[in-house]
């Protein structure tokens, strides 16, 4: 399968979901100017959609084939969006760019970029909310989201990446804190698609192993990218989580062994949808993507 234009194909319906999302927003009078502007400029700045992706993806492996999977995994994007503007702020990663533009906080202020982060969590339950889709679906899809984002997940991750910064972490804290502040909402993500299709117990297992693998790989690739340097053309510093003392893969296990662990996560990833038909196609394509992209 060509996976450029499964990739491409797929984006554009979610990128063309989240503009009319932000056009909207920026219509509402309720929502201040300056907030939709910031929500806007986070959101729209050229994120590859690899969670809503993954979700459409799943959902498809799975045999769904409504449209109410789009504004889902769109849901999907508004966290990770917000996520972000919170990781770059001065009190967490205090990144001053990201994908080579500055971050929300440099341009709107640390105040509005907060806020913004905090307004797209939020919506993203609204966005749920108003999609016409089976009521006890959605209310399985929040619980595996806000499971998924929350204490549990990835903010439990970032708490725990934060506490560990300029220390040597144990390579069980380490794990916990790849496999939660990434891994969790990428596991969501596939489970949400497989929710949303109405999946057997026996495929959602099968799909969750997959993304619990695909998960840990994803910051396993994030970290290396971080270090070789692929990230700097995008505007950030060449090894700045080393430098700020964050407890990354290759910092632990060295560069050639984080390639190592992450080939065998997609491995063991591929195992898991084996089964699977040919609709798991893009999901297999996607695991090898993921350690094989640049950015
Ligand atoms: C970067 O995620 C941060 C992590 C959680 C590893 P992505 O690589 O998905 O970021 P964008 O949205 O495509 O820039
Ligand atoms: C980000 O991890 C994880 C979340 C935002 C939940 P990183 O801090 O490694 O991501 P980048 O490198 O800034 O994109
Ligand atoms: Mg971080
Ligand atoms: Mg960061
Ligand atoms: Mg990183």
């Amino acid at each position: 399968m060509d996976l450029d234009l499964y990739l491409k194909k797929k984006k554009k319906i979610i990128d063309n979901f989240l503009s009319n999302y932000i056009a909207s927003k920026k219509k509402q009078r309720e929502c201040p100017a300056k907030l939709s502007e910031a929500m806007g400029y986070a959101l729209m700045a050229g994120g590859k959609r690899v969670r809503p992706i993954l979700a459409v993806a799943a959902y498809e492996a799975a045999g769904g084939t409504s449209k109410s999977m789009v504004p889902v995994a769109a849901s999907l994007e508004l966290i990770h969006t917000y996520s972000l503007i919170h990781d770059d702020l001065p009190a967490m990663d205090n990144d001053d760019f990201r994908r080579n533009k500055p971050t929300t906080h440099k341009v709107f202020g640390e105040g509005t970029a907060i806020l913004a982060g905090d307004a797209l969590l939020t919506d993203a339950f609204n966005i749920i909310a108003k999609t016409k889709a089976d009521p006890a679906t959605l209310i399985k899809v929040i619980g595996e989201l806000s499971y998924g984002a929350g204490p549990d997940g990835m903010v439990g991750g970032q708490t725990v990446d934060l506490m560990l910064e300029g220390k040597k972490a144990a390579k069980k804290d380490l794990i916990y804190i790849h496999s939660h502040k990434t891994g969790a909402l990428i596991r969501a993500s596939i489970r949400i698609g497989a929710i949303m299709a109405g999946c057997s117990p026996a495929v959602l297992k099968a799909l969750t192993a997959y993304g619990d693998n695909v998960g840990l790989a994803f910051q396993i690739a994030d970290d290396i990218l971080d270090i070789i340097g692929t990230k700097e053309e995008m505007g950030k510093t060449t090894g700045a989580d080393d430098a700020r003392g964050k407890n990354t893969y290759p910092s632990t296990f060295g560069l050639e062994e984080s390639h190592k662990k992450a080939e065998k996560l997609v491995n063991d990833s591929l195992k898991a949808i084996q089964y699977l038909n040919k609709k798991a196609e893009p999901l297999a394509e996607i695991a090898r993507y993921i350690i094989a992209r640049r950015n």
